[in-house]
């Protein structure tokens, strides 16, 4: 697991580290909505640079942090369902689906390698909505 930091000045670095990478987590921190504007030119970049059938997942951070809340829980699905990955709001404080995140792409992956013709179909989009929690807008934790 690499984690290539984001930053613009990193860009020839992060070609190199997701050319052949086999999943990738885009995360935006929902407290900051340069972060999220971002996002449309990190998946141009991907379509660009990675393998064709990569796994992408798109993380709204910073969950736990709803006082400052920019993005809506509602602008990070729709981006997602534009670009058919799955969606989720995560805090790496906390930990909320954290672990889920890790699990659904180990699962895509493992249903990949392993697929027999017949075979029921693992669906992540699917996996995910199901699994994941979504934060509530007046918790104080
Ligand atoms: C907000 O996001 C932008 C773009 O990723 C980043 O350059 C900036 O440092 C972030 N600001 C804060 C306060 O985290």
């Amino acid at each position: 697991i690499w984690d290539t930091a984001g930053q613009e000045r990193f860009r020839s670095v992060t070609h190199a580290y997701y050319r052949d990478a086999q999943a990738l987590l885009l995360l935006y921190d929902i407290t900051n909505k340069s972060s999220f504007d971002n996002i449309r030119a990190w998946l141009t970049e991907i379509h660009e640079y990675a393998q064709r059938d990569v796994v992408i997942m798109l993380l709204g951070n910073k969950a736990d942090v709803s006082s400052e809340r920019m993005i809506r829980s509602e602008d990070g699905e729709m981006l997602a369902r534009e670009y058919g990955v799955p969606f989720m709001e995560t805090s790496a404080k906390t930990g909320m689906n954290v672990e889920l995140a890790f699990l659904a792409i180990a699962k895509e992956l493992k249903y990949r390698a392993g697929r027999q013709a017949h075979e029921r179909s693992f669906q992540i989009r699917d996996y995910v909505e199901s699994q994941k929690k979504r934060p509530s807008c007046c918790s104080f934790l």
